[in-house]
């Protein structure tokens, strides 16, 4: 393999500029060439490719967002739409593609893959929902976006003595939702992984509100309901008075934390290696703070796993 390229997709998450510059850079070092691919898949259909240098890259690392642009791309998910990609790779000799983005952006690797283009996929989403690797880039950096928000938010709660909905992304993962909440020191928690019963959180709330709480933090995953829906099913069953706030898209956005920027290094880096050792179909990730790399296809059996006992505490914490 001589020549490499990669593209950002899906939705965009802090550190994905810090995984491009790794793959730029240590794919170079490794005698790679590398090209960069714009807008996702739908650059890659276009033919949206240039070649990268070592400069290309410079003065990206604690950039948000991602300098590659991306997309949602249906026309990717044909079978037409992913033959002009490989014809697109072929006209420009990339022999191995590295596809940094979400579960959606590895599965249209995967298929690539079967194509006969070798891809790696680097786990980047703020929703850490990739089955196989313990933290995805960008989650990270929106937890402590989500739970800046909180502490705001409890400001203002405290002192109107109100009970607060926030809506956190997450997709169908309540990922984000938890640890934010838990760090946030919220009251209540709902994620989809977990069920919820109404009349639970709202017997909390007031037993609460028996013992001098003045205010109460809800967390919700978008992946149970909204906070809208949320408030609207408290106000019914005990008739409080409920403030909502949408967080949104802020989320995604921001310079990455030091540990996003370090993963994104080390995924980028370990994606190269793994394309120098003429590998495809492969996804790296992280357990137990190591590197690892594992067979994309096994991403896509089963659903991610999320730590219940974690949950369980929140609740112990919160009474
Ligand atoms: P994310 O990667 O953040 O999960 P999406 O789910 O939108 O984001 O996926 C990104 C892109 O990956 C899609 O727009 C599509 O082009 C491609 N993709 C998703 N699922 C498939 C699939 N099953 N087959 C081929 N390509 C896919
Ligand atoms: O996957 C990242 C994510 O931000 C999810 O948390 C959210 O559900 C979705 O993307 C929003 O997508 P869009 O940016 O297309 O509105």
């Amino acid at each position: 393999m001589k020549k490499i390229a990669v593209l950002t997709s899906g939705g965009d998450a802090p550190g994905m500029n810090a995984a491009v510059r790794a793959v730029v850079r240590k794919g170079i070092h490794d005698g790679f060439e590398v090209s960069a691919i714009y807008n996702g898949y739908q650059g890659l259909i276009e033919g949206k490719i240039v070649d990268m240098e070592l400069g290309s890259v410079g003065d990206i690392i604690h950039r948000g967002g991602t300098i590659l642009r991306s997309a949602r791309c249906p026309e990717f998910r044909t079978v037409e739409g992913r033959e002009k990609a490989v014809a697109q790779l072929k006209r420009h000799g990339i022999e191995g593609l590295v596809v940094i983005g979400g579960d959606g952006s590895f599965r249209g690797a995967y298929e690539l893959t079967k194509l006969g283009i070798p891809c790696v996929g680097v786990p980047a989403t703020i929703d850490n929902d990739i089955k196989g690797t313990d933290f995805t880039i960008g989650f990270d950096t929106a937890l402590n976006t989500v739970i800046d928000a909180i502490d705001k938010i409890r400001d203002t709660a405290t002192s109107h003595e109100r009970t607060f909905i926030i809506e956190v992304m997450g997709r169908d993962a309540g990922d984000l939702a938890l640890w934010a909440g838990l760090a946030g020191g919220a009251e209540t928690i709902l994620i989809p992984e977990a069920d919820s019963d109404i009349k639970d959180i709202v017997e909390r709330l007031e037993s609460g509100t028996g013992r001098g709480k003045k205010h109460s933090i809800i967390v919700v995953a978008e992946g149970v309901m909204s906070a809208t829906e949320l408030a609207k099913v408290i106000k019914e069953e005990a008739g409080m008075e409920i403030r909502v706030s949408v967080l949104g898209h802020v989320q995604r956005g921001g310079s990455p934390s030091g540990r996003d920027r370090v993963i994104a290094s080390q995924f980028g880096a370990r994606a190269v290696e793994v394309l120098k050792e003429n590998r495809g179909g492969v996804a790296i990730g992280m357990q137990n703070h190591k590197v690892i790399d594992y067979d994309l296809q096994s991403v896509f059996e089963g659903s991610e796993h999320l730590d219940l006992k974690m949950f369980d505490l929140s609740k112990q914490l919160s009474i």
